[in-house]
């Protein structure tokens, strides 16, 4: 069996912080989608440490870490992810393994992704630029260059053929992008031999094994729901699954093998990049939950837009991700709002609406909202339920009773300790 934890809204609800409190009940922690465009943040003992591809029980003695089928990795990013870990003394060997089925980012993807955003202009996706998107293009189309590949012995042949099809690509879209590519793909290769360093597996035949002998695992997903390529905001979307069917189809898990479902929100909510986003604050509030809240992108350093808790939206990921138990995150940065807002419907074509509609750009929804009585306390020493204040407490209540599910962790600080177990 295997549990699943995944982000209910636009990303950045502090899935590494979770995944590196739950890590010391798993044998296993397996990343499905996405790649370097991740920045999962983990606190402990002081240190604050930023994991882009590797899953965030790399720090947990006792566990194994997999990246598998449905990620894309870059081998430079990643080359530079091991080398941040080397003041940690972990031995990565051997417990860090990747699947053969994962594909590479190629540097040419990187640079086709800045030149299908910059020929967007203004209606660009706001990409991190990792080459994420065309990575994911080169997949589907059937064109990808995947880590098992590296051990064929005409991997740079592979590589050439691709990457001269992407230097086509880019001087089709006709735009400024200025690169060396010699340079890029000295860069690219010797990582390439890094990367090398490390176990290549067939991880859904490893994962099997692993269940059959009663090993636990936790998928660990990245992004967050409302970004998932089929039931986010499209287009403003990263481009894969970030909802709980990602975990089979990115690991080759079985649906049936998969228990509890941990989704995972922020008390109000973030965005980063473009695309619609009801509940987006732009007065004081939103500006008090930026500062306070801290927040600024963990890859690209950009301010995050932030607004209130939106109901409709976390209904919604709930359902589609069959979620069983809830963990709110940063409860602390709403202490000190006088009122606190929560989005329960939207006004949709002149009626109210409790469900998220095929559009939710601005000029087609408008929140409804309902209000609560803030509280004062500063949460980031409380060890126990019983401590938070009435008013938070009420504000959890009424989110169970709305969505369904019981919010099972509350998490009042970014250190592995600030956790409420509830
Ligand atoms: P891409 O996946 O880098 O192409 O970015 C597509 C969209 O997803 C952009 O709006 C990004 O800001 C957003 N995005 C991608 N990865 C993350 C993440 O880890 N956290 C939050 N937003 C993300």
């Amino acid at each position: 069996m295997a549990d699943l934890l995944l982000g209910l809204q636009w990303g950045d609800e502090g899935k590494g912080k979770i995944v590196d409190v739950l890590t010391s009940n798993y044998d296993i922690i397996a990343r499905f989608q996405g790649g370097p465009n991740a920045g999962h943040t983990l606190e402990f003992d002081g240190i604050k440490h930023v994991l882009r591809t590797i899953p965030s029980g790399i720090f947990h003695a006792n566990s194994i870490n997999i990246i598998g089928n449905g990620v894309v990795i870059d081998p430079v990013v990643f080359q530079k992810e091991i080398e941040g870990l080397e003041k940690f003394n972990i031995d990565i060997k051997s417990k860090l393994i990747i699947s053969r089925k994962a594909h590479l980012i190629l540097p040419t993807h990187r640079l086709l992704d800045a030149a299908s955003e910059t020929a967007k202009g203004k209606a660009k996706i706001g990409s991190t630029l990792k080459g994420i998107g065309p990575t994911y293009m080169d997949k589907t189309g059937r064109n990808g260059l995947r880590v098992g590949d590296i051990e064929l012995t005409d991997f740079k042949e592979r590589y050439r053929t691709l990457a001269d099809k992407h230097e086509t690509m880019i001087k089709f879209y006709d735009v400024n992008i200025q690169y060396n590519l010699a340079e890029l793909e000295k860069e690219f290769f010797d990582a390439i031999e890094d990367l090398k360093k490390l176990d290549f597996i067939d991880s859904e035949e490893y994962l099997y094994n692993a269940q059959k002998a009663g090993k636990t695992i936790l998928c660990e997903g990245a992004q967050g729901s409302l970004l998932d390529v089929d039931f986010g905001t499209y287009p403003f979307v990263t481009s894969s699954n970030t909802t709980a069917a990602g975990a089979c189809t990115g690991l080759g898990i079985a649906p049936n093998q998969i228990k509890e479902v941990y989704g995972i929100f922020k008390a109000y909510t973030t965005r980063v990049g473009s695309g619609p986003f009801p509940t987006e604050d732009f007065g004081e509030a939103g500006d008090v939950m930026a500062k306070v809240g801290n927040e600024f992108g963990s890859v690209t350093g950009r301010k995050r837009r932030c607004g209130w808790l939106d109901l409709v939206a976390l209904k919604y990921a709930v359902r589609i991700n069959g979620v069983t138990q809830l963990m709110m995150m940063k409860g602390d940065v709403l202490s000190g709002f006088k009122t606190l807002k929560v989005c329960t419907a939207y006004k949709y074509k002149g009626q109210s609406i409790d469900h998220l509609p095929y559009n939710i750009e601005p000029e087609n929804v408008e929140p409804l909202y309902t209000e609560f009585k803030g509280w004062n306390a500063d949460l980031t020493g409380m060890t126990s339920y019983d401590q938070l204040p009435k008013e938070l407490v009420d504000y959890i209540a009424f989110i169970e009773k709305e969505v369904e599910v019981p919010i099972k962790i509350v998490s009042v600080g970014p250190d592995r300790k600030q956790t409420i177990m509830k």
